[in-house]
């Protein structure tokens, strides 16, 4: 049987790395086998694609330079990692995926979702999750917690201004409505248990 490629989106500071520790333990307690990744990254070359997407000068790329980067990296790390691990029956639990490039890259960024989804056709011949989690947390606890948590800097795109990332929460709820299928929206308040809980719940139906 297949495995289950499920991505978490979210803003900055919704507790997606947690929570998918959380999750993948929750799921490996149910004796299935969960592979943790993230973008960018997940795989030798798209970590090596990582470092140059994140650090360096604000304006070190283009808009279309840093969309086609992000698609290099997810066009390896889904031939490299993704695929095989679903191809062999595992889960598959992703910090971001190409929602994120959609909302950051495509609307934020101001690239355009087509254009987007066009180089995600090409690099991974459009894979898209079986499901995606989109983490959501208010603008007030999200500043709550990166203040309380002290990240030592944010890299080169989550130190945007706050209209970048007021349009990158906007392009991620509007993509949930369009696929309520695949997407979940999650509320992350809470305490830590509560929010794995909610996760957990989002995909009783894939079991
Ligand atoms: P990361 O350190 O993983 O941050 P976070 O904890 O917020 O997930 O850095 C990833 C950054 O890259 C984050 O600011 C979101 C951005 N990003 C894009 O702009 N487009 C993409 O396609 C992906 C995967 C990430």
């Amino acid at each position: 049987m297949p495995g289950r490629f499920i991505s978490l989106e979210g803003g900055e500071g919704a507790g997606k790395s947690t929570q998918l520790k959380r999750l993948a333990e929750a799921l490996r307690a149910r004796g299935l086998e969960v592979v943790e990744t993230r973008e960018p990254g997940g795989s030798r070359g798209a970590e090596a694609i990582r470092a140059l997407l994140l650090q360096g000068e604000a304006d070190r790329w283009t808009a279309e330079a840093e969309a086609l980067l992000f698609a290099a990296a997810r066009a390896d790390h889904v031939a490299r990692t993704i695929r095989p691990a679903v191809k062999r029956g595992a889960w598959v639990l992703c910090d971001r995926f190409v929602d994120s490039s959609i909302a950051y890259q495509g609307h934020a960024g101001g690239l355009g979702e087509e254009a987007v989804r066009a180089l995600h056709q090409v690099g991974s011949h459009g894979l898209y999750p079986d499901r995606t989690l989109l983490l959501e947390l208010s603008v007030e606890a999200a500043a709550e917690r990166a203040r309380s948590r002290d990240t030592g800097g944010a890299d080169r795109i989550g130190g945007r201004d706050e209209a970048f990332h007021a349009g990158v929460a906007a392009a991620f709820r509007a993509l949930a409505a369009v696929e309520p299928e695949r997407f979940r929206i999650v509320d992350a308040g809470g305490s830590a248990e509560e929010v794995t809980a909610r996760l957990l719940d989002a995909l009783e139906d894939l079991q």
